[in-house]
């Protein structure tokens, strides 16, 4: 089975061309690794309504079975992203913040410093992911397997068949 994705990467700076979206690119790589097929990006700044608006799209419009997001979720002022998410979801699902932050925290001590969410839009999954590439990968890197599982849930399959290991 194959999953549709979008990639958000939220940043100021990013969105200026002051600092290179490399965070974006690298979960696309690692999606397409794990087999899903990558049906659009986005670079849009830290603003709360830009967010909004554009993880609407991404559920409603385009229709992505998975919405990551990369940035905007640490104590900064303009970090608006699990605000965001949180105005346009309609079931959280604390599991995937909770597992991402437990195993970031084996690395860095400043894993807790994420306020990254996830939650199920209609039939998406958004997940937040810090912004940073090696923090992208480490926190998406930690569920991913839990995520093609739960995608399988939001779609109704039998997920009591599904392999698990
Ligand atoms: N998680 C992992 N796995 N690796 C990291 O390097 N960096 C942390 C945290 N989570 C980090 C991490 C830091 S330093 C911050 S400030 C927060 O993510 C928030 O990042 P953001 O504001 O770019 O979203």
């Amino acid at each position: 089975m194959s999953y549709t994705a979008i990639v958000i990467t939220i940043s100021d700076r990013s969105f200026k061309g002051v600092r290179k979206d490399s965070s974006g690119p690298a979960l696309c790589e690692m999606l397409k690794e794990n087999n899903f097929e990558i049906i659009g990006t986005k670079l849009i700044p830290d603003d709360p309504d830009d967010i909004k608006n554009t993880l609407i799209w991404a559920c409603d419009t385009a229709k992505a079975d998975l919405v990551l997001t990369t940035g905007g979720t640490g104590f900064g002022t303009r970090d608006n992203t699990p605000e965001a998410t949180k105005a346009v979801i309609e079931k959280e699902c604390p599991g995937i913040p909770e597992a991402m932050r437990a195993e970031s925290f084996k690395i860095t001590p400043y894993a807790c410093l994420s306020r990254e969410t996830a939650g199920i839009r209609k039939q998406s999954l958004i997940i937040n992911c810090p912004g940073s590439e090696k923090a992208a990968k480490e926190n998406f890197g930690a569920v991913i397997k839990a995520v093609i599982h739960g995608l399988a849930m939001v779609h109704n399959i039998d997920h009591e068949n599904l392999k698990m290991g």
